[in-house]
């Protein structure tokens, strides 16, 4: 499902990412733990198609990203990738629902179809009377289960999770990692995940080290 090869990233002098190869199957669920600053963000943010790499190609589902101009890059990411990153960046100024319903208004889908997905979703992250909320009005784990319901809403293939735990207490870090692979059986998921906790990290069906902007197996 997922193919780097030789991913290289410079930012001035600095090598952020020294020549990454990975390969990640259908379903599979692989975390991605090391020190700060070893690259993790940047690889993610390559493989998410949020950034680009100086050298290498990166292959989602058979699909070359370096192939696609901007804006079959934008579409493709609405549609194949899900994002939850440490802070949730949820908008202010809409509702849980309506952040939750977003990518599937810019993905063109159906109103209706798009509410009540996102309906059910925030329901079964035991969010059904906090729809109408704003993120200032919800609780930290809250506020990561609608960015887990966004990331969700456009049936990803893949989900990209950069600490998303980060910010929880050890409760809430439990329930949303437990939403996540209840998530990803349900759909068959691909997932990474970055993080720093080792208990999290060996939920995985393999656990990858990165250190200095390279990648251990
Ligand atoms: N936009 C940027 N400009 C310059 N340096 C950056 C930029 N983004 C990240 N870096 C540097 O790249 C290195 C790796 O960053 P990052 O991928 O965020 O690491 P991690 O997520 O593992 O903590 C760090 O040394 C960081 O300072
Ligand atoms: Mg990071």
């Amino acid at each position: 499902m997922i193919e780097c090869k030789g991913i290289k990233k410079l930012y001035q002098q600095l090598k952020v990412l020294k020549g990454i190869d990975l390969s990640v199957n259908t379903g599979e669920f692989v975390s991605i733990i090391g020190a700060s600053g070893a690259g993790k963000s940047t690889l993610l943010h390559i493989i998410g198609s949020l950034d680009h790499a100086d050298e290498g190609s990166v292959q989602i589902d058979g699909t070359t990203l370096n192939s696609l101009n901007q804006k079959d890059l934008a579409q493709f990411r609405n549609k194949h990738i899900g994002f939850i990153f440490q802070f949730h960046h949820l908008l202010p100024e809409f509702s849980a629902l309506e952040n939750v319903c977003l990518p599937g208004f810019i993905a063109k889908r159906p109103y209706q179809e798009v509410t009540e997905e996102a309906s059910k979703l925030l329901n079964k992250l035991a969010m059904s009377d906090r729809l109408h909320h704003k993120p200032g009005q919800l609780s930290g784990g809250e506020q990561q289960r609608v960015a887990l319901a966004r990331a969700l809403i456009n049936h990803p293939k893949i989900l990209l999770a950069d600490e998303p735990t980060g910010n929880l207490d050890q409760q809430n870090a439990k329930q949303v990692l437990s939403m996540i692979l209840d998530l990803k059986s349900e759909n068959n998921m691909t997932v990474i995940l970055v993080t720093h906790d080792s208990q999290i990290a060996m939920k995985a069906d393999r656990t990858l080290t990165m250190q200095d902007g390279s990648i251990f197996y």
